[in-house]
């Protein structure tokens, strides 16, 4: 059975690839087979994080309609990697059809992953929604900022109104503090509850911090570091948090028939 999990944020630039290619590597670590999605299409740039160069992307399989296996790149260890692209005005513009096409297209691989991480583009666009509608579990990634808020609580209520989604978890990336993260999620919470019969929790925070940074410069991931970075505490406890996010049950298609 393969647990598929969209991570995505209403604001850009919160940090949702970092966190996907992150929580993907923990899980691989974890002795999960795992599968990464870069669903960012068109603008795809989770393998500059994993510090590879895929030779294809889903622009592969869409416009050569090469088969699914082939755009799967291996990486480390039970981790592969699908890139999304970087076929800007292609992939941008998918039809409908053709982004069934590619959710479908995940039933037929040989060896179903335990995990697929797919890291979304940012807030409520069709290609997005979809992404999101088909995978079982959704991570909103939110950072302390109030214009991080009130994007996260949109795309939120899209989900919700459009596509019936009503379970989220949500990750606040560049905590001052863990005391701070706790504050910031009860503060969202509150805010979302006053209007939104939705069921959000509180799956974990990610300090602001260099070696993040660092990370993305040297194109290897934190959690990746031979050094005890605390950040890769947090992604462990991330990832055995993820239970605690209930299954949506959208009636939209599904990545995996399981
Ligand atoms: N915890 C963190 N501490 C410090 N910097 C961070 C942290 N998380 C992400 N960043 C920085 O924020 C920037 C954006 O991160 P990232 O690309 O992961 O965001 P994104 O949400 O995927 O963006 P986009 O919407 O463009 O896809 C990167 O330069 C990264 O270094
Ligand atoms: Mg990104």
């Amino acid at each position: 059975m393969t647990t598929t999990i969209a991570v995505t944020s209403g604001k850009g630039g919160v940090g949702k690839t970092t966190i996907a290619v992150n929580l993907a590597l923990v899980l691989a670590k974890q002795n999960k087979e795992t599968l990464l999605l870069d669903a960012d299409l068109g603008m795809a740039n989770a393998h500059i994080l994993l510090g590879i160069n895929p030779k294809y992307s889903l622009e592969d399989f869409i416009t050569e309609n090469s088969s699914l296996e082939k755009v799967i790149t291996k990486t480390t260890n039970n981790l592969k990697f699908v890139s999304g692209g970087n076929a800007i005005n292609k992939l941008l513009n998918l039809s409908d059809l053709e982004r069934h096409k590619i959710i479908k297209s995940f039933n037929d691989i040989s060896k179903k992953p335990d995990f697929m991480i797919i890291d979304v583009g940012a807030g409520a666009e069709a290609s997005s929604m979809t992404f999101m509608a088909s995978a079982d579990k959704v991570l909103v990634v939110l950072t302390g900022e109030p214009t991080s808020f009130i994007d996260a609580y949109t795309l939120i209520k899209t989900s919700f109104l459009d596509f019936k989604m009503n379970n989220f978890g949500i990750i606040i990336n560049m905590a001052q503090s863990p005391i701070q993260a706790k504050l910031n999620f009860d503060k969202f919470q509150s805010i979302t509850h006053k209007f939104l019969d939705v069921n959000l929790k509180f799956v974990g925070y990610i300090p602001n911090s260099q070696n993040v940074k660092n990370s993305i410069i040297s194109r290897r991931a934190v959690v990746s570091s031979k050094n005890n970075f605390k950040e890769t505490e947090c992604f462990n406890n991330i990832s055995t948090k993820l239970s605690l996010v209930e299954t949506n049950k959208t009636g939209n298609i599904r990545f995996f028939d399981n």
